[in-house]
């Protein structure tokens, strides 16, 4: 095995060159207990089936909880929803409390005014290192009725908001992003 050239903390920052949106994974464990976290790890995966997927650190307290879990919801979250983004990635305490929850068709919670929610059941579970690579078959989902709504970015170590203006170009070469 080659030798890495290149410390943690480099490979964050050009990891950080990479935007992504921000998502919070819900679920509820056998017990009644509700978990969730806050993810950038999230990406779509294949159409047919409809798969996606996150990843969980392996030292997350809540770890060994989302293993044991048989559906989950990927809610993305828009630009209004930072106070809920960073509520969602402290550990412990309840980070539920006092929040409005819905329930989703598959009986997950699922958050009100989510850019979109994914309801999965599990699917797959792969090594990623220091982390699990969940992956979610799709067998539910909205969308909000805000169309005009943003997502929030992660992008640099911060969150970010698009410049809602730059919606406005027209793509110069559309063909190429048909599908994608
Ligand atoms: C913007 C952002 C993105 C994050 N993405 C991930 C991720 O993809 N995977 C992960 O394991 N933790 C991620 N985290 C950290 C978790 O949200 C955080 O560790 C959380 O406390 C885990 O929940 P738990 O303590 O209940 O297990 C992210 C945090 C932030 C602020």
């Amino acid at each position: 095995m080659l030798a890495v050239s290149f410390d943690d903390r480099r490979f964050r920052d050009a990891l950080g060159a990479f935007p992504t949106g921000v998502a919070i994974v819900t679920a509820v464990t056998e017990s009644g207990e509700r978990l969730g976290m806050t993810v950038s790890s999230f990406n779509s995966v294949s159409v047919t089936p409809p798969l996606v997927l996150f990843s969980v650190i392996r030292r997350a307290n809540s770890f060994a909880a989302w293993t044991a879990v048989k559906r989950y919801a990927v809610n993305i979250l828009s630009a209004q929803q930072e106070d809920l983004s960073n509520r969602f990635a402290r550990p412990l305490g309840d980070k539920w409390t006092g929040l409005t929850v819905l329930e989703g068709e598959t009986g997950v919670p699922v958050l009100p005014n989510a850019l979109a929610v994914f309801e999965c059941e599990s699917y797959a579970r792969y090594d990623g290192g220091d982390h699990d690579i969940f992956v979610g078959r799709v067998v539910s989902l909205r969308t909000t009725p805000h169309r005009q709504d943003l997502p929030l970015i992660f992008f640099g170590g911060r969150y970010r908001r698009l410049d809602a203006s730059f919606q406005d170009t027209p793509p110069r070469d559309a063909s190429i992003f048909e599908g994608w």
